[in-house]
């Protein structure tokens, strides 16, 4: 028997950026404790090999290509939960970029516009078409922000404008939505080990020193694991968590109590 507070059965979830990273993990997690997913991902080739392999397990899944900066794609993803299963529970607005790292000053309109569109009107279209859908069962959405929504992040100018966005429209959505039983939060993750990271690390010299000097900040003294971030995904979006909304939680190995 599954353990009730992890057990997404008979649940539909929808996770955007399921290709990779956090996306991917949380995808399987749900999958493997019962969900039907409904995933989308820019990289389409990447998302359907992944879907092909989670269906090979017996996990109901359906993917489809989709870039969150376009509305149109957004409606689409919702609508493919609506037609392949009549209903959506969970919604994960994952999708993101990773920031050019750089002084604000240095950092050019086309930046800006990048990141707001990914990482910010990502998240709006997705909130627009999700929240009607679950207005008659109620349900869940879950916003992936950054901790560099909650403070100030030297450095990534864009990528925090865009993600103290997400935290705004998040409690928004949670108070507007409260009374049809649905919650939305935010999560708000330190720099963690998945691609994306290895992507900003790239332009470095040395990777190593580059993560030493991240980790540096942290109480802990070290970047955050994909599956730490995971498992707070996961008790955030519980069936059991039915009185949590309009928060944006902080996985940050304690940098948030200074
Ligand atoms: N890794 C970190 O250190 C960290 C820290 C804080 C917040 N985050 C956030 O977590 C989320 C997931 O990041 P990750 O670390 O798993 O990165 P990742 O690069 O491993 O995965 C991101 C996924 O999003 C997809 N994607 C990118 N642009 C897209 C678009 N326009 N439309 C659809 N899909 C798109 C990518 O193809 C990829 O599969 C992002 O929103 C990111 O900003 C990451």
């Amino acid at each position: 028997m599954r353990d009730p507070i992890l057990d997404f059965s008979g649940q539909v979830a929808l996770v955007t950026g399921a290709a990779s990273g956090f996306g991917r993990l949380l995808a399987r997690e749900l999958g493997v404790r019962g969900a039907r997913l409904v995933l989308g991902d820019i990289n389409t080739a990447e998302l359907v090999t992944f879907a092909d392999t989670l269906a090979s397990s017996g996990i109901a899944v359906c993917a489809q290509g989709c870039d969150v900066a376009v509305e149109a794609d957004g409606l689409s993803l919702a609508e493919l939960s609506q037609s392949e299963y009549g209903r959506l529970d969970i919604a994960v607005n994952n999708a993101g970029i990773a920031p050019p790292m750089m002084a604000l000053e240095d950092t050019n309109e086309a930046t800006m516009d990048l990141q707001y569109n990914v990482n910010l009107k990502g998240v709006f279209f997705g909130l627009k078409q999700q929240l009607p859908l679950m207005r008659e069962r109620g349900g869940t959405v879950l916003n992936v922000a950054s901790m560099a929504g909650l403070g100030g992040a030297p450095k990534i100018a864009a990528y925090a404008a865009a993600k103290h966005g997400v935290i705004g429209l998040t409690k928004t959505a949670a108070l507007e939505n409260a009374r049809y039983g649905i919650r939305v939060n935010a999560i708000c993750p330190f720099y963690c080990q998945t691609p994306m990271l290895a992507r900003m690390e790239a332009p470095k010299a040395d990777p190593e020193a580059m993560q030493a000097f991240l980790a540096g900040g942290c109480p802990m003294k070290r970047l955050g694991e994909a599956e730490e971030v995971v498992a707070a995904m996961l008790l955030l979006l519980s069936p059991k968590m039915t009185y949590v909304s309009g928060q944006a939680l902080a996985v940050d190995g304690g940098l948030s109590a200074f």
